[in-house]
């Protein structure tokens, strides 16, 4: 595993990149700041290797960046209505960062840290990432210790291990933000790019993209993707749930029970053969379709990331559990370990 000096944080601490290689060639980078995925190169159809993330060529771009390009996100996946949330009695207020609700981990979530790394100890090239994140950081309970392991194995998988404990009851539920676009090239949008996510249903959201707490089926909408299609084949339809997201930004319930890593989704990109299988032992599912993406952010090699460019499929629980009993719990208490094995497995046809 090759180590580089990535930058300096403002404090004086360095941050570093390492460079993950399988026996086929293919390669991930990884900087100790928020855990980011800076770059993954993968063969197309021909063997030819290009790099199916977003991301920026220097740390200040990760400092500033408000995308989660990459990043491990955290404590908490995607939002908790108004931030708030109550546990064994207890109430408890997040930092309020998107409108009125909290996301992602709040001000500096798990993304805009620096996490300690190490060599994994796994046969594979691997990278182990740890993160004690205190009682009260951005509102939340508990001290947490986050393991993330990244693996690139010889059959061209990113797998991603997660381990996290606490020291009193929290919540937890992490998950990764890496924008793709297979055709290694982010001057096109994602809109061709053929998706299929095994889900029967969604959990529509209101504005603000809270849940309603209702799953509601797939089944004659937009929403459907449970055969191949087009990510831009509907997206631009009138459908109030496209509307408040401004095209997909959804939780996908789904299918096979929670606990079991088993294959959810795949995404293809006919132009270089690529293709994408994500499979993970989580029940929920966030394909954001990069709408809030404007070309504003300077990305690698002065790519202007422009909408819906990148598209990220986040594994995880779903958004607001804590105010939503009904959905599967994202509680953590002490003597008890979160896992999490999410895996982006890359072929060609
Ligand atoms: C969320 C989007 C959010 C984006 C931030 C996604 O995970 O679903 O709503 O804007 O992250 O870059």
């Amino acid at each position: 595993m090759k180590k580089t000096i990535f930058g300096k944080l403002p404090d004086g601490r360095e941050v570093h990149q390492y460079t993950l290689k399988n026996r086929s060639g293919a390669t991930a980078q990884i900087i100790d700041y928020g855990a980011a995925v800076t770059s993954l190169k993968v063969p197309d159809r021909n063997g030819k290797m290009g790099d199916v993330v977003m991301g920026y060529d220097s740390l200040q771009g990760y400092i500033d960046g408000t995308s989660y390009f990459g990043a491990i996100v955290g404590r908490y996946g995607n939002r908790i209505g108004k931030g708030h949330f109550q546990l064994d009695g207890k109430d408890y207020q997040l930092t309020i960062n998107d409108g009125e609700n909290h996301l992602h981990g709040g001000k500096t979530g798990f993304n805009k840290v620096l996490w300690d790394a190490k060599a994994g100890n796994s046969e594979e090239a691997s990278l182990r990432l740890q993160y004690i994140s205190r009682d009260g950081e951005e509102g939340y309970p508990g001290t947490v210790t986050l393991i993330v392991t990244y693996a690139l194995t010889d059959k061209n998988e990113l797998r991603i291990d997660y381990e996290g404990t606490t020291d009193k009851p929290t919540i937890l539920n992490p998950t990764h933000h890496s924008y793709f676009n297979l055709s290694g090239s982010f001057d096109d949008t994602i809109l061709n790019h053929l998706l299929m996510i095994d889900a029967d249903g969604i959990t529509p959201v209101g504005k603000g993209l809270i849940p309603t707490g209702q799953i509601e089926s797939v089944a004659k909408t937009p929403m459907d993707f449970r055969t191949p299609m087009a990510i831009g084949a509907h997206i631009n339809d009138e459908n109030e749930q496209l509307v408040f997201g401004k095209g997909y930004d959804h939780n996908w319930v789904l299918k096979g029970g929670a606990g079991k890593v088993r294959k959810v989704a795949e995404l293809y990109e006919a132009g270089s053969g690529r293709m994408m299988t994500v499979l993970t032992d989580q029940p929920g599912l966030q394909f954001y379709s990069g709408n809030f993406l404007d070309g504003s952010a300077k990305g690698k090699n002065g790519a202007a990331y422009g909408r819906r460019s990148g598209l990220c499929l986040e594994a995880q629980a779903f958004p607001d559990t804590p105010n939503k009993p009904q959905f599967p719990s994202v509680t953590l208490r002490p003597g008890q370990k979160y896992r999490q094995t999410t895996i982006y497995a890359f072929s060609t046809r």
